[in-house]
């Protein structure tokens, strides 16, 4: 990356005005607050109820992980007992100290974002704890929202709870309609309040598959602009991406080129190149909004889980930023061997029953269930995929799960990160014969 440009950072008032009721009354810890002060050098700390590790039973902690040049190789790893010490114990909300420091690094090699330019990441217990502050931190009861859709059903009910009024934005095969997103924003009733936050899925969307165009992203970059909201980057797919096309900048990254920057907070998880049990997550963004979200922590769950932390910087350390890079391409190669699979066993069991549209990251097939003739109709993949599909030993979700609205919809999703080839075949053929089911029982 060449000579950066001088950013037009958006001021902290800025911010205000994004900040949910509940952010804005929630106080500090008092003891998280001074915790940094701990690291003055000769300051004896009488500050935390940190327990005493030497009555912690733990004593050492070895394991082995794949070298990510080879992965037939292995690298051992036994934690030093100041790493084990930190992993056992409390550490700061934001994260521990060198994991958040090797992720800093990572958004710059990433999104060409560096440290200090007036943004901050904090970790999570994966990136959906990190949204649900990020949402009960901007979103008011009853406040407006934009949520593409279809969209990852694990926030739906978050908006729903909080009785947000959700404006659905379509999505099609080159993502996000933004040109729809325009329209809506263009004709909005002068009344009514614009929706502050954004929500979206830029790359392998969870449930359609699809990766928003470079064009798409830049014209919701300037909407965000124009009409003034924050775009919500949930993204845990990027490193999944393994479309035929070069992967698109994230809005993150595109984000640094526009006149005013500060509109984007970036969701990343390492659920999906690491580990999901581990539970790790990071967001990035404007420091007003990170920390609201590091407030919500110290206030719900104190910090994320420390020793999860340790035992992933323990690894990426040693594998580095490039090690980290050739393992999640090896990542997304296994993943498009497996979408490969799946859509060839598509073909054969069932051209004419279904149509799709082919997924460029993550692990997910999204298709449209044939399940009446008439084309003008669209049909309903619920009692296809609930009872037919059940019923013929085959369990996948009806589309209708993934639009907030709950509409009918003839598309369903299935997952193919899991499957062997022989058990796709055998997954489609019977999809098959449960959609040939559901045709016949819509004629009687
Ligand atoms: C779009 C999307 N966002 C967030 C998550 C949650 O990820 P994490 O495991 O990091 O909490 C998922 C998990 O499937 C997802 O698909």
């Amino acid at each position: 990356m060449g000579d950066l440009p001088v950013l037009n950072l958006l001021p902290d008032e800025f911010y205000e005005q994004f900040l949910s009721e509940l952010a804005v009354n929630r106080t500090d810890d008092a003891i998280r607050e001074l915790m940094p002060l701990e690291n003055r050098p000769g300051l004896i700390s009488m500050l935390v109820g940190k327990p005493n590790s030497s009555s912690f039973p733990i004593t050492s902690l070895s394991f082995t992980a794949q070298d990510p040049n080879d992965a037939s190789k292995e690298i051992a790893i036994r934690l030093t007992p100041e790493e084990l010490e930190v992993g056992l114990q409390y550490s700061p909300t934001q994260g521990v100290p060198e994991f958040v420091d090797w992720l800093y690094k990572l958004q710059e090699v990433s999104h060409g974002r560096k440290r200090g330019e007036g943004w901050k990441l904090s970790v999570g217990n994966g990136s959906q704890d990190l949204l649900y502050k990020a949402v009960t931190s901007f979103v008011n009861p009853g406040d407006p929202v934009f949520l593409e859709a279809p969209m990852y059903p694990g926030v739906i009910p978050l908006f729903q709870t909080i009785r947000c009024n959700i404006y659905e934005v379509e999505t099609d095969a080159k993502g996000i309609c933004s040109h729809k997103l325009r329209a809506m924003l263009e004709s909005w009733p002068a009344s009514n309040p614009k929706p502050k936050i954004l929500y979206t899925v830029p790359y392998g969307c969870n449930p359609t598959g699809m990766t928003a165009t470079l064009e798409r992203r830049l014209e919701i970059l300037a909407l965000a602009r124009e009409h003034n909201f924050v775009i919500l980057e949930d993204d845990p797919y990027f490193y999944v991406y393994y479309g035929t096309a070069p992967r698109p900048p994230s809005y993150f990254s595109l984000e640094r080129e526009q006149p005013d920057v500060g509109r984007v907070i970036r969701f990343d998880s390492l659920s999906k190149v690491l580990s999901s049990g581990l539970r790790l997550g990071f967001a990035s963004g404007p420091l007003t909004l990170m920390r609201a979200i590091d407030r919500h922590s110290t206030n719900a769950n104190l910090q994320p889980n420390s020793m999860a932390q340790i035992l992933v910087i323990s690894v990426l350390s040693r594998w580095g930023h490039d090690g980290f890079l050739t393992h999640t391409q090896r990542v997304s190669e296994f993943y498009r061997a497996k979408r490969d699979v799946f859509e060839t066993a598509l073909r054969r069991h069932l051209t004419g029953l279904v149509e799709w549209v082919t997924p460029e990251s993550g692990m997910f097939m999204w298709f449209k269930l044939l399940l009446t003739e008439d084309d003008d109709e669209e049909g309903d993949s619920a009692a296809a995929i609930r009872t037919h599909a059940f019923e013929r030993g085959v369990l996948a979700l009806p589309g209708t799960v993934f639009l907030p609205s709950g509409r009918k919809t003839a598309y369903a999703r299935a997952s193919f990160s899991l499957l062997e080839p022989p058990q796709v075949d055998e997954a489609l053929r019977r999809l098959k014969d449960a959609i040939l089911d559901a045709r016949s029982a819509a004629k009687k």
